[in-house]
């Protein structure tokens, strides 16, 4: 019988590029999706941009334009590098929409009739330039605990403390600098704590009840406390003006805080979808409903979506959630990604690099399983992984017996061989690689898959249909083999369709067949069917292509004047900011200290500017020629141009260092990088080269 099925990606935020790290999930979900489809289930993907909240508000601000022409500018954003990976939602729609805002206002009012929410004063900082309140992110001063200066209101980046930003000593706004005043203000709250709320979610999200797996439902006990001691605590859903959002229907000035109206942009997203498509809204979401609606999240955001999303169903009258699927954090090459590395790749450069979406998807679909462990992405494995599997092994079963069919036997089949072993192989394997599948066991399937393909190919090289053909008489054994190995090849696409849409419908079509479902695994080509003229299927990765990729997402050689950190922080800053309750903090790899021999190994030189000139089409880069005396030169390209003019910083002194290795960027060679200060918060904008003081010469070592 066929299943009903919600599927949802999280919404991503609506002021940041879509990079390698989203796709992780999307793409994970995106597989989950074509495989319930392919199985004959009506499943149904939505998502949704995440628009709302201070961090979007203040950057449109910033842009000189309105919150909603930027967030619909990214929107077509997003949806195009989602399309370029082919993640196929069935709506991508947005959190500010009127769907959105009826079911907000609805949930609202259902859990205001319940009970369940409640007003209190609190105290906050409040800007008095910029005149409003400040997220705590927006919050910094030196931490309580530490004494790191510049550290954020809710933790202390330098030694880990949690606090409250009230505990900061010399707190300052971020957003002008100012230094913030408490003042009170009557929020809104959501009744987490109530007995109501603390029996259902620990039924809910108890270990043997499914929902979760298993370190997430460990990580639950953990946040609701032994039996007796509840530890949940009022959440707080409302933000005062001025703010980008919902207005609370009964509340003037008062706004739902972004992370109560995006788990509902969920719904919205479906309401929009249902009344496009004519599918009834309550079936998939009213309180009995036998349909099932799963969620894909990472890991960051398990207590928005285990605790407070399913409390606010079950209190509001709806169906909760079947199951949460949380996966874990990517790393590049061992390491957080980082923009200095240029390991911190947006969709749109890998596409525009010329790199195929598809290595990607199996590159991930061959890593992923259903527990949260993060996931590494190297890019020698990358490269090796999809050269053999899918180039080496898989289309090269097509490529050694298509074209003999298309020449000597007119493009028709011989019967296939229903006993073959590897035919039976793969045909036993399916129903086992489909419940893989289903478990999200995505590279345990591709590691049977390719085990299959090994089988499929040690057919073929048993009957060498090249020898085959150059022989007199063998034109029975030659159509055999080859009409064998294009049926093989037909069942191994069926099981790698979830993961490489576009070389599916390439092999449908030259295959001539209808699209390939689940169900075809059990079945074999007719005798006689004809096929069309063999179409190439995929091209090696050339290194080359990676590294050109790097470069692409290395904007600057000046980690001082890095820009990744305007942006990353805005990510990040709005990530702290929303996540006030969680204890599940994206990693952060401890950076190790460094000591005196390390810091001996970096050269910095005493260097004269004695050249500066734009650079032809670089909007951040400034080419410097640097005299390090002893007549020597260097070619060096710096992140300045925002701050400097070339021609301003000719004749003057800085500091380089003399011993970065050279490399070759966009532009030319840059050898060697200059010192420059930069304040990461943006809260004194601008980038100041270093000088020494007057006396020093070109080439002095400095230490
Ligand atoms: N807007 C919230 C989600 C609201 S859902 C109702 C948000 N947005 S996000 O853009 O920061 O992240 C979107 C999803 O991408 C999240 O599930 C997040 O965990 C995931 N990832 C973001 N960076 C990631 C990696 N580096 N690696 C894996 N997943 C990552 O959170
Ligand atoms: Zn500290």
């Amino acid at each position: 019988m066929s299943r009903k099925i919600l599927v949802t990606s999280a919404l991503p935020y609506a002021n940041g590029a879509i990079h390698l790290g989203h796709l992780v999930e999307y793409i994970q979900t995106d597989i989950w999706v074509r495989f319930q489809k392919m199985s004959g289930n009506e499943c149904w993907y939505v998502c949704a941009d995440d628009t709302h909240g201070t961090p979007i508000m203040l950057r449109a601000e910033k842009e000189g334009i309105t919150p909603e022409q930027l967030i619909e500018r990214v929107h077509g954003e997003h949806f195009r590098d989602f399309s370029g990976f082919m993640v196929g939602f069935d709506n991508y729609h947005s959190t500010h929409s009127p769907e959105n805002r009826e079911c907000a206002n609805d949930i609202y009012g259902k859990l205001k009739a319940a009970g369940l929410i409640e007003t209190r004063t609190i105290e906050q900082y409040y800007d008095p330039v910029k005149q409003m309140f400040l997220p705590d992110r927006f919050i910094k001063g030196e931490c309580p605990k530490c004494g790191a200066k510049d550290q954020y209101g809710d933790n202390c980046e330098s030694c880990g403390a949690a606090y409250a930003p009230t505990d900061l000593i010399s707190p300052y706004s971020a957003v002008s600098g100012a230094k913030p005043e408490l003042r009170n203000s009557e929020h809104y709250f959501f009744k987490l704590s109530d007995p109501r709320c603390e029996a259902f979610l620990r039924q809910y999200t108890a270990r043997d009840n499914g929902v979760l797996q298993p370190e997430a439902a460990n990580k639950m006990q953990e946040w609701l406390g032994a039996a007796g001691e509840n530890k949940l605590t009022d959440w707080d859903i409302s933000r005062d003006a001025p703010y980008f959002g919902f207005e609370i229907p009964d509340a003037p000035g008062k706004y739902f805080y972004v992370w109560l109206d995006a788990p509902i942009g969920y719904m919205g997203s479906f309401k929009n979808l249902c009344a496009k498509q004519g599918l009834d809204f309550d079936e998939y979401f009213k309180a009995d409903a036998k349909t099932e609606l799963y969620h894909f999240i990472g890991k960051d955001i398990l207590y928005f979506h285990a605790l407070f999303w399913p409390a606010e169903l079950q209190h509001a009258g709806y169906r909760t959630p079947t199951k949460i699927f949380a996966h874990g954090f990517l790393t590049v090459d061992g390491a957080k990604m980082s923009k200095s590395r240029g390991t911190f790749i947006t969709a749109e450069s890998f596409l525009k690099t010329g790199l195929n979406p598809e290595w990607l998807r199996y590159y991930f679909a061959a890593k992923l399983s259903a527990t949260m462990e993060d996931i590494d992405l190297n890019f020698e494995d990358f490269c090796a992984r999809v050269n053999s599997d899918l180039v080496g092994k898989y289309v090269n079963i097509a490529s050694r017996s298509a074209g003999f069919i298309a020449k000597r036997f007119n493009g028709q089949l011989a019967p296939a061989d229903a006993s073959l072993p590897a035919i039976k192989a793969i045909q036993e394997a399916a129903p086992r690689i489909a419940e893989l599948y289903e478990a999200r066991e995505f590279a345990k399937a591709m590691r049977e898959i390719m085990a299959l393909t090994d089988i499929a190919n040690q057919y073929v090289d048993s009957v060498k249909p090249w020898e085959l053909a150059k022989q007199e008489g063998k034109d029975v054994e030659l159509h055999a083999a080859c009409s064998n190995a294009l049926n093989l090849f037909r069942l191994l696409t069926v099981l790698l369709k979830p993961i490489l849409p576009v070389v599916a419908g390439k092999v449908e079509k030259f295959m001539n067949i209808a699209p390939l479902a689940w169900g075809d695994t059990q079945g074999l080509l007719a005798a006689g069917h004809a096929i069309n003229a063999y179409e190439h299927l995929m091209t090696r990765v050339d290194p080359k292509l990676i590294e050109k990729l790097v470069e692409a997402n290395k904007e600057s050689l000046a980690p001082a004047v890095n820009p990744e950190n305007s942006h990353k922080s805005a990510e990040s800053q709005q990530r702290h900011a929303q996540h006030q309750q969680n204890e599940i903090k994206a990693e952060r790899p401890w950076e190790p200290f460094c000591n005196i021999d390390d810091f001996m190994k970096v050269d910095l030189r005493i260097a004269r500017i004695a050249n500066a000139e734009h650079v032809e089409g670089a909007d951040k880069l400034v080419r410097l020629t640097l005299d390090i005396g002893n007549n020597e030169t260097r070619n060096v390209f710096a992140g300045i141009k925002s701050a400097y003019d070339p021609a301003q910083v000719v004749g003057r002194l800085t500091v380089m260092v003399a011993n970065l290795a050279p490399r070759k960027m966009k532009f030319g060679m840059s050898e060697g990088m200059v010192l420059a200060a930069s304040d990461t918060t943006g809260k004194t904008p601008g980038i100041f080269l270093l000088s020494p003081d007057s006396g020093a010469e070109p080439g002095m070592r400095v230490k």
